[in-house]
């Protein structure tokens, strides 16, 4: 760690790799979701405008296995519930995830920046809403009456990730900025370790095997998340202090 400052502001950024030891697929690498998909074929505007049914067969099947009774949240998971209770600064949870595995082990701030797989949203009316079962390609909208026209509450390659501005604004006042579980393939997230180090935060990357933006982290930290991150948690205030 730098040089001494008192810690008063963290943003962590989590990725698939905080949830795999909760069962969930990740993307990329052996057994990853996009060995078995092509990206182009189930996560863009596109892909749903040409065949609605794969890409909602692709979240249906996602759902199912998220609502599974033996996917729960992780040690990680729970570490970070617990550091966001006792730490009195500014802290703010972004996830690159559409699992609700944080918000189940009891986090509050989470910002949810590639949307909710939880959520549906019509693309007539633009109405948000809960979702826990399979969307059917010709299913009516509660609130506009449309046919066909609801689709998951995520994002998608070719979208604006949300809540943005928020997000910026916390990497640039953050002291310490964690990156868990995320290979650094994809923008924008790949990017916040560079906008925290211009504004003089400390970056770490947590993660099974150095990410692709690994050497733009000033301290790295390599093993399975539910191990490497309760124990980083733990020790924060004191190697900081
Ligand atoms: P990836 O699947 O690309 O990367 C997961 C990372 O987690 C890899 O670097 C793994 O080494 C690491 N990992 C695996 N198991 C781990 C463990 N137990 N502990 C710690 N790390 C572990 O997932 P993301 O980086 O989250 O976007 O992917 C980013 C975005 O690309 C996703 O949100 C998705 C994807 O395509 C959209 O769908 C829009």
């Amino acid at each position: 760690m730098g040089k001494a400052r008192s810690l008063e502001s963290v943003v962590v950024l989590t990725g698939a790799g905080i949830s795999a030891e909760s069962g969930l697929p990740t993307f990329s690498g052996d057994g990853g979701l996009w060995e078995k998909y092509r990206v182009e074929d189930v996560a863009s505007p596109r892909a749903f405008a040409r065949d609605p049914l794969l890409v909602q067969r692709f979240y249906n099947t996602r759902r199912r296995r998220l609502l599974a009774s033996d996917v729960r949240p992780n040690p990680a998971h729970i570490a970070l519930a617990d550091f966001e209770q006792r730490f009195d600064g500014d802290f703010i949870l972004v996830t690159q995830n559409i699992d609700h595995l944080h918000e189940q082990a009891g986090s509050a701030e989470v910002v949810h920046m590639h949307g909710e797989l939880l959520k549906k949203r019509c693309q007539n009316c633009g109405r948000i809403s809960e979702v826990k079962r399979d969307i059917s390609i010709d299913q009516v909208c509660d609130c506009c009456g449309e046919r066909g026209t609801l689709r998951p509450h995520v994002v998608w390659f070719g979208e604006m990730p949300l809540e943005m501005d928020r997000i910026h604004q916390a990497l640039r006042k953050c002291d310490v900025f964690l990156s868990v579980g995320t290979s650094g393939n994809v923008y924008p997230a790949a990017g916040f370790v560079e906008i925290v180090n211009a504004s003089g935060g400390h970056s770490v990357e947590i993660n099974l095997q150095p990410s692709a933006v690994q050497s733009s982290f000033s301290q790295k930290l390599y093993g399975p998340a539910g191990e490497t991150l309760p124990q980083f948690l733990q020790q924060l205030h004191v190697s900081t202090a």
